[in-house]
């Protein structure tokens, strides 16, 4: 299994920057919570607590260590404050990735999520040297979609009754990047 570790310097552009958890970010995690989309389809608890939410965060920490992957909040570039989350997970393939991302409501429509897309999956495309980045996504999940495919993601298929989630299976829509994408 490839190895991930911490991009540096941090990747950064003139509206976010994706960095390491801290437990500053507590309040990210609470506005997290308090969506209804976000703790259905990821560990973020539905009911906040402080405990929970700082259990959430050091469980961030431990992902690169521990060989999951890598864990980024994604900041505001000009306040630093903590507006979302981007992981790239380790698949069982070795040099491929799967990405997950979330962003807080109100922080959204203000193209953070397509840039956070963008540089870490490049990263992890050059740097990194890994060979292929997926994703998986609702069909229904038009913002999600609209970013990938900004960021040059290409759509394989329809993974049928693929997600577990909320107590029933659910279809999704398989995208990747690889690096030939990237040259086009
Ligand atoms: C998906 C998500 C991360 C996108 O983050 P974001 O910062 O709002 O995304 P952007 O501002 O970069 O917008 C991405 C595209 O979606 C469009 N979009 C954003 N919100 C939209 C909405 N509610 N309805 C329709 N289109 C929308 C934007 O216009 C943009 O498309 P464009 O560049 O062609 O104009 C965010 O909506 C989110 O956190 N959703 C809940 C969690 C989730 O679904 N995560 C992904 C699981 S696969």
């Amino acid at each position: 299994m490839t190895q991930l570790d911490y991009p540096d310097p941090d990747l950064a552009d003139d509206l976010v920057r994706l960095r390491r958890w801290r437990m500053s970010d507590l309040p990210c995690v609470e506005e997290a919570a308090s969506d209804p989309r976000i703790p259905e389809g990821t560990t973020v608890p539905a009911q906040y607590t402080v405990a929970e939410g700082c259990a959430w965060i050091e469980r961030q920490m431990s992902r690169q260590p521990t060989h999951w992957g890598l864990s980024l909040a994604i900041a505001d570039v000009a306040t630093d404050e903590a507006v979302g989350l981007i992981v790239l997970m380790h698949r069982k393939m070795p040099g491929t990735a799967g990405l997950g991302y979330w962003i807080i409501p109100r922080a959204r429509r203000g193209g953070r999520g397509t840039r956070a897309i963008g540089l870490l999956s490049r990263w992890a495309l050059t740097d990194a040297g890994l060979a292929r980045v997926e994703a998986r996504v609702e069909p229904r999940n038009e913002p999600s979609l609209r970013a990938l495919r900004k960021c040059g993601f290409v759509t394989e298929g329809i993974l049928r009754s693929h997600l577990y989630i909320a107590g029933g299976h659910r279809d999704v829509v398989s995208l990747s990047l690889i690096p030939a994408d990237l040259a086009l």
